[in-house]
């Protein structure tokens, strides 16, 4: 059977699910902001809408007679589209607006995670008032996150020892985020923790969940992880699915709270129905949340997707009716690294507009992919936008090799003004994880 599956959301992430669908040979609506040239191309039909305009694309995706909708990016989750969806007997891959306060709401998952005792959480509190906030500062005596408490891209988050220096760094940062109202007026304030980050993404059909491989993101916007933090510059997975600074017992820790997790929303009257991303510290005592995200992270969706070897629309489904398991999720066992290519500038003021040629046969030849994202065809030109514009996937029997086929295929994505960080999945780099893990473990 070939269902029509609705993908809402036009950037990289989107991309890699539509080819994913496309392999299962589902037939594609879509419903972007953008017009993103690989999905615009592989959809039966796609509107261009803004992806929060919930009647439109409920309405659209009534029109098209979708069966199923995988919800891509978190804001209209947070707007209620599984919701409306749903309610029109839609199946969504994609959490109820109250299951994504697991993402939308900094506090609601650690308090989530205290009522239900689940391994893993960091010390927190949030407020709705400055000089509570940094009174808090004062009776503390570890080193802080400060997070504005709604949604801010990944962008909003500073951490002392880090982008803040001093106390009074902190209290300052604190005074800005109430000033100028920076993801909504309220902070978290949660326990710094020291380690290195990987991501454990997860299909969660309500009850059960089904793990991918463990991607590590970088979000700093330079090379040697300097610079502003972005929505994330590339990302890499390894062959055995873990990756080199991880232990197969951290990943069944993590996997163990996630567990917790869709057993508490289940318990609390929210099962959840979608991808849960798990942001992890490996730290000395083991993993602990840094957050979760109710969606495929970008760009780590496009490595795990490019492995991804099983049937998605069945997976898909299986998340839709709560009927998810191993034998319909299956992952190639090959390393990957992904490169994005951005404007310059990007994480400050993008040069955006500019037009972007990719040779997509050329990469498709060596056996790597690429993926559109926040770009813009205009009368069969491609010009960026403020944001990420193309990722790029090579492919290997190790991190090593994926990292040369990535460069590879590199070279036939050509435009004016763009930045590449090509230190991501490089030996170097990749030791430098290896060995901080080893100092914060102490072995
Ligand atoms: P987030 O938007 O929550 O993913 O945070 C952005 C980045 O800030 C993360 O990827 C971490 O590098 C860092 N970060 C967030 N929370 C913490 C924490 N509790 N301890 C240390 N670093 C953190
Ligand atoms: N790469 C991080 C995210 O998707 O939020």
């Amino acid at each position: 059977m070939k269902e029509k599956v609705l993908v809402v959301g036009g950037g990289g992430r989107e991309h890699a699910i539509v080819a994913a669908l496309q392999r299962a040979e589902a037939k594609v609506y879509a419903a972007m902001k953008n017009r993103n040239p690989g999905i615009a191309r592989a959809a039966v039909e796609f509107a261009q809408v803004s992806e929060t305009d919930v009647d439109k694309v409920v309405a659209f995706a009534v029109k098209a007679g979708v069966e199923l909708a995988v919800i891509g990016p978190e804001s209209p989750l947070e707007v209620g589209l599984a919701d409306a969806l749903r309610g029109k007997g839609i199946g969504c891959v994609g959490p109820s607006k109250a299951a994504a306060r697991l993402e939308t709401s900094k506090s609601f998952a650690r308090e989530l995670m205290d009522r239900h005792r689940i391994a893993g959480n960091l010390r927190f509190a949030s407020f709705n008032d400055a000089k509570e906030a940094k009174d808090h500062i004062d009776d503390i005596d570890y080193q802080v996150a400060v997070k504005p408490v709604g949604l801010t891209g990944g962008k909003g988050v500073k951490v002392e020892g880090e982008h803040l220096i001093t106390k009074a760094d902190v209290k300052a940062y604190i005074d800005e985020i109430f000033q100028h109202k920076i993801g909504g007026a309220g902070v978290v304030l949660e326990e710094r923790a020291e380690g290195e980050e990987f991501t454990l993404q997860v299909f969660c059909d309500g009850k059960d969940i089904v793990t991918m491989p463990l991607v590590q993101d970088h979000k700093r916007a330079y090379e040697g992880d300097v610079g502003p933090n972005t929505g994330g510059m590339g990302s890499y997975t390894d062959a055995n699915h873990l990756l080199p600074f991880v232990r197969s017992g951290d990943k069944e820790e993590a996997t163990r709270i996630l567990k917790g997790v869709v057993g508490g929303l289940r318990t609390d009257g929210h099962p959840y129905q979608g991808i849960i991303y798990g942001q992890f510290m490996l730290t000395k005592d083991g993993p602990k949340v840094i957050e979760f995200n109710a969606r495929f992270g970008d760009p780590e969706a496009m490595n795990v997707l490019t492995l991804f070897d099983g049937n998605f629309t069945e997976a898909a489904w299986g998340v839709a009716i709560g009927n998810v398991s191993r034998s319909k999720v299956s992952f190639k066992r090959k390393a990957t690294v992904c490169k994005y290519v951005v404007p310059e500038g990007y994480g400050t003021v993008s040069k955006a507009g500019l037009p972007i040629t990719v040779d997509e046969k050329a990469i498709a030849e060596m056996g790597a992919a690429c993926y559109y994202a926040a770009v813009n065809e205009e009368e069969g030109k491609i010009f960026t936008g403020t944001s990420r514009s193309v990722g790029v996937v090579g492919l290997g029997d190790s991190i090593d090799a994926a990292e040369t086929m990535c460069e590879a295929a590199l070279k036939h994505v050509k435009g004016e003004a763009l930045f590449v960080r090509h230190d991501i999945g490089r030996k170097e780099l990749v030791q430098r994880r290896v060995d901080h893990m080893k100092q914060v473990r102490g072995d």
